[in-house]
């Protein structure tokens, strides 16, 4: 099995992108070849400091390497290093349609406080027909993403067909691997929004390298439901968002820790849930400052993941430039 997934270089990865991704592109690749990509072009779709870009650029490569992400296993590499990226991107341009890309929710939420669409870049418009390139380049079955991804994986489908339809049989159909828990992480501040690193404020998330006295505060601030009883359920959407994180985390289920916090109350569950999210994010963290202090061999990991990319990024093309009539 064939398995590709991406995350952007933009900052501090969050407790979502760990529960919604990272820990299952931990967890497939035992299942079969994993493909796991650091989008710097989809970064670039919002303005970015050059130096940062690149410090994060390799910040994110020891985080997934932290995570327990293998490179003898899997391959991890920079996308700007495997040019096809944008050669396909280009080239998907040609079949999919403003229409479609209008009606992607992750653009419309980026743009609904913008006047007009004067200032929205191309690019940021453009955003799932590269993500679509970075998929079908490397043939996966499978894609796993959080679910506010999930869209932008069924255009992927999309365009596959339509370009299969077209000029022949050339890409695999992807299907999407949503986690049955964690697939939408929501903010603590705001449990009717999803985690976010581009949130107004830091008490939305957790971000992966937050020290325990920082995972305290931002927990014990986190929003409750009106009541008293730690449950789950549709009418309390803040606890279901920490009892899920609990449950993902501690791998208990949430009946197990309703059980257990039956009659405890909202003070004694945030207690117990700050050392959970603590002692699962210690191991990381460690391991996660010591390679931040070995960027040579973070870049040689890359190099050698680029390289694997590419030689299978460069037949998938060479098939499409062939079907598409471009001269050799
Ligand atoms: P990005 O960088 O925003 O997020 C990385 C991954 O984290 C997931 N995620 C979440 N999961 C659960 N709860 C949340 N609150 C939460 N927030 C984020 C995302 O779904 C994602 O899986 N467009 C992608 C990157 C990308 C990509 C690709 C992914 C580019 N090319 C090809 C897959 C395949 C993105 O911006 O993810």
């Amino acid at each position: 099995m064939t398995i590709l997934s991406g995350i952007q270089p933009s900052g501090v990865l969050h407790l979502g992108n760990y529960l919604g991704a990272l820990k299952q592109f931990i967890a497939l690749q035992n299942e079969g070849h994993a493909y796991y990509c650091i989008v710097d072009l989809h970064a670039i779709t919002v303005p970015q400091e050059p130096e940062q870009l690149r410090q994060n650029t390799l910040s994110l490569a020891a985080m997934y390497l932290a995570a327990g992400l293998d490179p003898q296993k899997s391959t991890l590499f920079v996308q700007s290093h495997v040019k096809e990226h944008a050669e396909l991107g280009w080239i998907l341009n040609t079949i999919a349609t403003m229409g479609e890309l209008e009606r992607m929710t992750q653009f419309k939420d980026k743009t609904s406080g913008v006047k007009g669409q004067g200032s929205v870049t191309v690019g940021l418009f453009d955003y799932p027909v590269l993500m679509a390139a970075d998929i079908l380049l490397y043939q996966p079955h499978i894609v796993p993403v959080g679910e506010d991804q999930q869209q932008h994986v069924e255009l992927t489908r999309e365009l596959a067909k339509r370009f299969n339809h077209r000029f022949g049989e050339t890409f695999r159909i992807p299907e999407v691997r949503l986690q049955k828990e964690g697939a939408r992480i929501m903010g603590l501040d705001n449990p009717n929004k999803k985690m976010s690193k581009s949130a107004s404020s830091p008490n939305n998330y957790i971000a992966l390298t937050d020290d325990a006295e920082t995972i305290k505060k931002k927990i014990a601030k986190a929003v409750t439901d009106s009541g008293t009883e730690v449950i789950s359920g549709k009418d309390k959407p803040a606890l279901t968002n920490l009892l899920t994180i609990m449950s993902v985390l501690s791998s208990k289920s949430i009946p197990q820790l309703e059980k257990h916090f039956a009659g405890k109350g909202y003070a004694a569950f945030k207690k117990e849930l700050a050392e959970t999210v603590i002692e699962s994010l210690a191991p990381l963290q460690n391991e996660y400052q010591k390679l931040m202090g070995t960027p040579q061999t973070l870049k040689k990991i890359l190099e050698d993941g680029a390289h694997r990319a590419r030689s299978v990024a460069t037949k998938t093309m060479e098939q499409a430039r062939e079907k598409i009539g471009l001269l050799k």
